[in-house]
């Protein structure tokens, strides 16, 4: 695509220029962006029908089923390349980033949470408990542009509101320095996707699979289980207890035998479970919902803890409205308090 090229060809001399200087691609990617905004050149539907006339796109990264549905490519360079990304669900994964790079808002609108993680204890490079801070929500609009800082200099969640939203990521590929690409939990987790050695899923199937089949074994092996636990195997065995047992005695007699291993690092991990919780059920509700101010409502409800937040931002997105009244409106549409 012509627009791409031009842009790929005016990152690639700013950088340059600059010696390829990593700590600067940012700021090169989000002026580019700022320069030359891609959605007042390019029409998204134009990129999907590029992608699918097969020869009209570069070569596409790996495919992963959780970045963009779907992500493609536009440009490649040797350090850099540009991707557009599609989304029709938003999403509340936290996360920090092991690249560098800006993303610009071709299409939707979104809403992105900043937060900070003070790190209190580390199982692991790849697993470590805190508390994660929430410090600002905006609402970005239709042509908005933000830089992505790598590591911990950036963690946010952008949700995205409207369907589809597209957004359009210049980035480099993989910075070394700015690995493990944490992903995180409110209240207090952080671990790294990617790290085989804390990644107990099959721990979880092996107790899924022992349940159903074999229910009466099932309660004593989690009994004898917790005390050989680590705490990454534990923050994975307390999530099929709480799966299965809802929030209950059982999973309290469970929380207790964790925490006689790991003491109250047990109960960060479930009150991580039970904020997990409460995410799923607001994200399957809102998957239900057709009515764009109660899709807003939801997304309100999963990002921003602060009311006076909420008020302001949806005072921002419709300022016709009385943001109080319509906030306690949507919350009794759909039979939540607004302060939920
Ligand atoms: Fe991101």
């Amino acid at each position: 695509m012509d627009f791409f090229a031009e842009l790929g060809a005016r990152v690639a001399a700013h950088w340059s220029a600059l010696d390829h200087d990593a700590a600067a691609f940012a700021d090169v990617a989000a002026e580019a962006l700022a320069e030359r905004p891609p959605c007042e050149h390019v029409d998204w539907l134009e990129i999907l029908r590029q992608f699918q006339r097969l020869d009209r796109l570069p070569a596409q990264r790996p495919f992963d089923p959780d970045w963009g549905h779907p992500s493609l490519a536009v440009f490649t360079a040797p350090r850099f390349y540009i991707e557009a990304l599609f989304w029709a669900e938003g999403t509340t994964a936290i996360h920090q980033h092991a690249f560098s790079g800006a993303f610009h808002l071709l299409e939707g609108s979104s809403l992105q949470t900043a937060y900070r993680f003070d790190e209190q204890l580390r199982a692991g490079a790849g697993f470590r408990l805190g508390q994660l801070h929430a410090l600002s929500t905006e609402l970005l609009g239709r042509g908005a542009t933000r830089a992505i800082r790598a590591g911990g200099q950036l963690i946010h969640s952008v949700f995205h509101l409207d369907r589809p939203s597209v957004s359009l990521v210049v980035r480099t590929y993989r910075e070394e320095a700015a690995l493990p690409q944490l992903t995180f939990r409110r209240p207090h987790l952080a671990f790294d996707p990617f790290d085989e050695t804390c990644d107990h899923r099959r721990l979880g199937q092996s107790l899924e699979l022992v349940r159903e089949s074999r229910p009466l074994d099932h309660l004593a092996m989690l009994s004898e289980l917790f005390p050989r636990l680590e705490l990454a195997a534990t923050h994975r065995v307390l999530e099929h207890c709480q799966r299965v047992f809802g929030a209950g005695e059982r999973f309290a007699k469970m929380l207790a035998k964790a925490r006689e291993r790991h003491g109250e690092s047990a109960d960060r991990l479930a009150a991580v479970l039970i904020a997990d919780r409460r995410e799923q059920e607001l994200l399957a509700l809102r998957r239900t919902i057709a009515d764009p101010g109660q899709r807003f409502f939801l997304a309100l409800q999963l990002m921003v803890d602060d009311p006076a937040r909420r008020e302001a931002l949806v005072a921002e997105r419709l300022p016709a409205i009385n943001a109080r009244e319509q906030l306690a409106a949507w919350g009794a549409a759909l039979s939540l308090p607004a302060a939920h």
